[in-house]
């Protein structure tokens, strides 16, 4: 703790010296947001030179894969380590248990093959849980009001495989079923994949920002119920120790909070607690938030969106997925 000298009392001690120009704040800041933190989710459909916007995200659209590689290229040359995606697949691919999940050329296994040949030096993450894929748009398996759990796994640990060997280097379940990390983790190494990375979405929570991401993947309006019964209660701490703890024994390689500014606590203490590489997700509730409000003219956008991600720094995040990824990235390379 910061132990305060008695004798150093205003006017010895003025704050504001710092402050007192640009050049100055900037020698004493404390916290950078740098284009090496940022990881760009990206939305994939069908289709060749397809742009489609979502109405609940300002800005943000679902794209073919030809677009989804210009995406890649400009993130590569701008300095951007990683690519997070989600397919939305047409609406007549889902079906109750989420097969098309594991069908060998499916939308994401083609959108990650065709990335890696055109952009070999990206980081690509993608998702591992059944909810684009499931007619009831739950992650698991749904069996008389019950997402099966065992059940459940069975199929992401195909699903991981099968991204693993489409060229993905860092499989994320956002499922939150249990026991789910070390049994991907054991076929990921009985398949040959043991360079694949392995970034657990370990304290999720059942969350209502979540809606307009929803929207995206063409899930929201089919969603029978809540996650309530697999993602976290939004009222516990000690619990998101707990999952993280679970997660990292079980060979998750890096762990991710979500949301993000609601749930800052839970980062600050998981980051405190384990030392491991710690990612938080903005998610598109938190996006449509902001991006709501800058297009409303009611917040400024340029310093909005820098403070909302230079917070997840400060409480100690190595990296953040965000919807702002396109327009942090052109902000920070104008400076
Ligand atoms: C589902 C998944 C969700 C998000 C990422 N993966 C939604 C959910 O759990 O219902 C949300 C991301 C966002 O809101 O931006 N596996």
């Amino acid at each position: 703790m910061l132990k305060i000298n008695p004798n150093r009392t205003f006017p010895n001690v003025r704050m504001r010296r710092n402050r007192k120009s640009n050049w100055s704040r900037r020698l004493v800041s404390e916290n950078y947001l740098n284009l090496s933190d940022i990881i760009m989710p990206i939305f994939v459909i069908e289709g060749s030179n397809i742009t489609q916007p979502i109405l609940s995200m300002p800005g943000i659209n679902r794209i073919s894969i030809d677009r989804v590689i210009d995406k890649a290229k400009f993130c590569y040359d701008i300095g951007i380590p990683a690519i997070a995606l989600f397919p939305v697949i047409d609406q007549s691919l889902k079906s109750e248990d989420g097969s098309e999940s594991l069908k060998e050329n499916n939308l994401i296994c083609r959108t990650i093959k065709s990335i890696k040949k055109a952009v070999p030096h990206i980081g690509i993450m993608s998702d591992v849980a059944l909810d684009p894929y499931t007619n009831h748009g739950h992650d698991g398996i749904l069996k008389d009001n019950e997402i099966l759990n065992d059940k459940t796994i069975d199929i992401l640990c195909r699903q991981a495989v099968l991204q693993a060997d489409a060229g993905c280097d860092i499989i994320a379940p956002s499922d939150m079923m249990d026991g789910r990390i070390g049994r991907i983790r054991n076929a990921l190494e009985i398949e040959g994949f043991q360079k694949t990375q392995i970034m657990s979405y370990a304290a999720k929570y059942s969350s209502s920002f979540y809606g307009p991401f929803r929207d995206a993947v063409g899930s929201a309006n089919r969603l029978k119920g809540d996650k309530k019964t697999y993602q976290m209660d939004p009222k516990n701490t000690q619990e998101a120790l707990h999952e993280v703890a679970l997660d990292i024994s079980e060979g998750a390689d890096m762990i991710m909070i979500k949301p993000g500014l609601p749930y800052l606590d839970i980062l600050f203490q998981v980051k405190s607690s384990f030392k491991i590489p710690t990612f938080v997700y903005q998610v598109s509730g938190e996006y449509s938030m902001i991006a709501n409000a800058i297009k409303n003219n009611i917040l400024p956008k340029k310093d909005s969106i820098i403070e909302s991600l230079i917070a997840f720094k400060r409480a100690g995040a190595n990296g953040i997925v965000t919807y702002f990824a396109e327009e942090v990235a052109l902000q920070l390379s104008k400076r």
